[in-house]
């Protein structure tokens, strides 16, 4: 199977009826899987335990991933729901070490302004307990950042432009996708906002549309990784029933 299909509106999920509604897109017959109720909380249970084990990893191994497992990564993020179908990220992919190297010492500039006076006391107080400072050595260490870009506007070739829809929503849902979707292959990440991020723009060379939204190391754990002990809200403090 072809997998770009993703983007397209050739469904694989049915046969194609080849019916239109008001709008351009052919429709598809949509029957996903349906479980029996027992494997139904089996998954939900299993599926919950596998994003509960996901955690934000400052300390990486160097150990490359292929560049597949990197494909298949950015495949899963793009399958996130998006307004109006717009599709507003760009993925950008640096293993490059040169580029990484420019990224970290660009990003450290940013941060070491960031926790010498840039952040509010509060700020500060909030992030103590993480213990995290200005140095970001995991961006030269990981084998792969993954820099998501929102896209706030798509240029049509005839320099017009068109709108993108509740972009920061839409990226943050692809974000959110691909960092479950490396969890899922046993790889750990980062999510990181060294702000202002608009050196990435400079470095990777990004058009005016674009803008930085996170800068995502992946790759696996460092042998000695270690993470602060923190608790998760429990179900009762994050979930209201009516
Ligand atoms: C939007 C966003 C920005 C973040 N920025 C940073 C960052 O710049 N540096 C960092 O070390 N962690 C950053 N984090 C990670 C959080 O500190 C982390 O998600 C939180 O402490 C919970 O830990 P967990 O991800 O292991 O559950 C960020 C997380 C989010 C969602």
């Amino acid at each position: 199977m072809n997998k770009d299909t993703t983007t397209g509106g050739e469904g694989h999920q049915g046969n194609q009826l080849g019916t239109r509604h008001a709008g351009t897109y052919r429709t598809v017959r949509y029957a996903p899987e349906r479980y029996s109720p027992e494997r139904t909380a089996a998954r939900a249970a299993d599926f919950h335990a596998l994003l509960d084990g996901r955690r934000s990893v400052r300390h990486f191994s160097p150990e490359p991933i292929a560049d597949a497992v990197i494909d298949d990564l950015v495949r899963a993020a793009s399958t996130a729901p998006s307004g109006a179908h717009k599709q507003p990220w760009t993925f950008c992919v640096v293993t490059d070490p040169a580029l990484k190297k420019a990224i970290r010492e660009a990003a450290e500039e940013e941060e070491r302004e960031n926790y010498s006076g840039r952040m509010t006391p509060e700020w500060l107080e909030d992030l103590a307990p993480l213990g995290t400072d200005w140095r970001k050595e995991f961006l030269e260490v990981a084998p792969c950042l993954i820099v998501v870009f929102k896209r706030a506007y798509e240029t049509k070739p005839d320099g017009t432009r068109r709108k993108n829809y509740y972009v920061e929503e839409s990226v943050g849902l692809a974000s959110g996708f691909l960092l479950a979707a490396a969890r899922n292959a046993g790889l750990v990440t980062l999510t990181h906002t060294p702000s202002p991020m608009n050196f990435l723009l400079r470095l990777l060379q990004r058009p005016e549309n674009e803008r930085p939204f996170l800068l995502i190391p992946i790759g696996y754990p460092a042998v000695d990784c270690e993470v602060p002990d923190l608790v998760r809200k429990p179900l009762e403090e994050v979930m209201v029933r009516y």
